[in-house]
C-alpha cells in the first residue's frame, strides 16, 4: 500500500494508481501531524511526502515494520532522519535533477524583481499611489555587467549560471571544491568566503541546508558584502541568520533580498514582512506544472525499485 501525505498532480495520481492496487491518501493542507501518519501506516509499504513533512526519529522510530520506503517530493532531505530510516532499513530516495531548470528560473525571477524593485513598485500601484513618472521614481539596480556570486555551485547553481551569462552577468561561485572546466564555464572560483562576498554584487543562495550551512549567512558575512548588494535565496532558509539579514536590509547595508525559502516555514520571520526591500515567495522553486509532474514521476520510480528491484 502507498501512502501519500499532500494532493499530487493528476498525472502522477493516474500512475500511481496503476502501480499500487492501494492508495491512502491523507490530503493534509497545512502543517503536517505526524499522529495522522501513525493513524494512517498500518500495511503501508511506502511512504510519498513532501519537505513540509518532517519524518523525525520519533516518526520513523514509530513507524509500522510493513514501510520499506519514504520518498519525498524534493531534492532537499532535510527534512528525514536519514539516521534513523537506514536503522529501520527504509530506504530514502528524492527528486534530484528535474527540478534545476524551474528552481534556477525562480532564482532569476528573484533576483530581477529584487533589483528591480518589482514588489514594491506593484504594492505602489495597486495601492493607487502611483503619482506618475520622473526621472528619479522609483530607480532600481541594472543586472548587466554585474558579479553574480553563487553560493553551491550544483545542478541549480549551474543552471542559474548559464541564464545569468545570458544576462551579460559575471559570475562568481564558492563551492566545497572547485569543479572541472566544462562545468565551471568560465566561473570564478573562490575556497574564501570573505574573498568571495567582498567580490559580487549579488549574492544566489543555493546551497542544501543541514548543519554544514546552518546560519551560513550571518551578520559577520554579511559585512563583508559590498554596500549595496542583493541576497536571493532559493536553497534553504536554514542557511540564512534571520536577525543578521533583516538588520542588513533595514540599515540599508544590503539593497534588497529575494528570498523564497525561510527558516521555520511556513512561519517565517514577521519582520521580513515589514520590509517594502524584501521580495518574499512562499518556496514555490520548483512549483510548475512540468516539473511538479516529472518530481512525482521519479518518486514514483524510486518507490517502485526499492519495492520491486
Ligand atoms: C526541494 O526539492 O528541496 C525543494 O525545495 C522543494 O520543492
Amino acid at each position: 500500500m502507498l501512502l501519500i501525505t499532500r494532493e499530487i498532480p493528476e498525472a502522477v495520481a493516474m500512475r500511481a494508481a496503476r502501480e499500487h492496487p492501494q492508495i491512502r491518501q491523507l490530503g493534509i493542507t497545512g502543517l503536517f501531524d505526524p499522529a495522522l501518519v501513525l493513524a494512517n501506516v498500518a500495511g503501508v509499504a511506502a511512504i510519498l511526502c513532501t519537505p513540509a513533512d518532517r519524518f523525525d526519529a520519533a516518526l520513523i522510530g514509530a513507524l509500522s515494520a510493513s514501510v520499506k520506503v519514504i520518498a519525498t517530493y524534493s531534492v532537499g532531505l532535510e527534512h528525514i532522519d536519514q539516521q534513523a530510516a537506514a536503522a529501520r532499513g527504509i530506504v530514502i530516495c528524492n527528486t534530484p535533477d528535474v527540478l534545476s531548470t524551474a528552481t534556477a528560473e525562480l532564482a532569476l525571477t528573484l533576483m530581477l524583481m529584487a533589483a528591480r524593485r518589482a514588489g514594491e513598485g506593484e504594492r505602489l500601484l495597486r495601492a493607487g499611489r502611483w503619482a506618475g513618472l520622473s526621472p528619479t521614481f522609483h530607480l532600481g539596480h541594472g543586472v548587466a555587467g554585474k558579479v553574480l556570486g553563487i553560493f553551491g555551485m550544483g545542478r541549480i547553481g549551474r543552471e542559474l549560471a548559464a541564464m545569468a551569462r545570458g544576462l551579460n552577468m559575471e559570475i562568481h561561485y564558492r563551492n566545497r571544491s572547485r569543479l572541472a572546466p566544462a562545468l565551471e564555464g568560465g566561473a570564478m572560483y573562490y575556497d574564501d568566503d570573505r574573498e568571495f562576498l567582498g567580490a559580487i554584487d549579488f549574492l544566489s543562495i543555493n546551497a542544501p541546508g543541514g548543519d554544514a550551512t546552518r546560519h551560513w549567512l550571518n551578520a559577520e558575512r554579511i559585512a563583508q558584502m559590498k554596500q549595496g548588494a542583493i541576497v536571493v535565496n532559493t536553497g534553504r532558509g536554514s542557511t540564512v541568520d534571520d536577525a543578521a539579514l533583516i538588520a542588513a536590509l533595514r540599515s540599508g547595508h544590503l539593497a534588497a533580498a529575494g528570498l523564497d525559502v525561510f527558516n521555520n516555514e511556513p512561519h517565517l520571520h514577521p519582520d521580513y514582512l515589514t520590509l517594502e526591500n524584501a521580495v518574499l515567495l512562499p518556496h514555490i522553486g520548483s512549483a510548475t506544472v512540468e516539473t511538479r509532474a516529472a518530481m512525482g514521476f521519479l518518486a514514483l520510480d524510486g518507490i517502485a525499485r526499492a519495492l520491486w528491484g
